[in-house]
């Protein structure tokens, strides 16, 4: 008989892809922070990346100091899949990760205010699109056509990282312990050069006029599409199936409304809606 290929496993109540282990995962808490140290945290499909690159420009001038040539994937890794078993020596100083991990499985040293963690959240309906067409692209995640049976799996936690409420609650209700800073999606598509003043000011880096506007300018949408050290696009085929989409797909805040019906709509509200008006981030929904 044919087995069933296995893409999530779950550790401690979250879902992480089989690219990495509970072993490798419980190791983290142990993982050495040093007071520099950055991390973006995200649930998926928040604007990681793009934050991944906002930093990279911020931190390593607009991707020169020895770091030109440095994909994202390299210079900003992400923390629990580590698949290439790195021990991050080699990373240009200071060190940024990504990570969706929740809350409780960072780094013990991270709860104790070492180090800094920048938390991007994004609208759950343009989250759930974009996770939707990314299952498709990304060979480590089930694609799952029917865009209902997804939503159904979304709204269920049932998907890489799992429920996307519980995500963003546990970091907003245990903030104090970090030294943490909260940016959203569609703050930065808003007026991206304030969202990046607003991080250079948590990190504590002065940059010029014109070096604020050079990062502006490298992180649009459009530029960064241009830009394979940004973009993702030279992952190798067994991670991605280029013909099926792209890192940077649309980046639009809204375009839940061109693929939810009415009916989905009302579900997906009936889910969630209480629950987040509790949340202390307002949603942007449409700009
Ligand atoms: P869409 O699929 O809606 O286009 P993550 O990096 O957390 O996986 O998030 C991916 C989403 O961020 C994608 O959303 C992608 O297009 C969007 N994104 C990446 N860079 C962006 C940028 N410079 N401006 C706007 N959106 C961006």
């Amino acid at each position: 008989m044919e087995q069933q290929k296995k893409y999530l496993f779950e550790y401690k109540g979250f879902y992480f892809s089989v690219e990495t282990s509970p072993e490798y995962v419980a190791s983290l808490e142990d993982f050495e922070i040093n007071d520099s140290d950055i991390f973006i945290a995200t649930y998926p499909k928040s604007g990681t990346v793009w934050t991944q690159n906002i930093l990279s420009l911020i931190i390593h001038e607009g991707h020169r100091n020895g770091t030109e040539n440095m994909e994202t994937m390299e210079r900003i890794p992400w923390l629990e899949y580590n698949t290439k078993d790195r021990d991050y020596a080699d990373l240009p100083l200071p060190r940024v990760f990504a990570t969706h991990l929740p809350y409780y499985l960072l780094p013990r040293d991270l709860r104790r205010k070492r180090g800094r963690v920048i938390y991007v959240t994004r609208n759950p309906k343009d989250v759930m699109v974009s996770f939707y067409h990314f299952s498709k692209y990304i060979c480590s995640l089930e694609e799952i056509p029917d865009f209902n049976l997804f939503m159904e799996r979304f709204l269920a936690g049932k998907v890489l990282a799992s429920s996307w409420l519980d995500h963003v609650e546990g970091w907003c209700s245990h903030a104090e312990d970090f030294n943490i800073l909260f940016v959203t999606y569609e703050e930065m598509k808003k007026d991206l050069r304030s969202a990046v003043l607003k991080i250079c000011n948590f990190l504590g880096r002065k940059l010029s006029e014109e070096e604020v506007d050079s990062v502006v300018k490298q992180a649009t949408f459009e530029n960064m599409r241009k830009d394979p050290r940004a973009n993702y696009e030279n992952l190798p085929d067994d991670i991605v199936e280029k013909n099926k989409g792209s890192f940077l797909r649309k980046g639009t805040v809204g375009d839940w409304k061109n693929i939810m019906t009415v009916a989905q709509n009302e579900r997906f509200d009936k889910v969630l809606n209480e629950k987040i008006k509790t949340l202390p981030i307002k949603f942007i929904w449409d700009i």
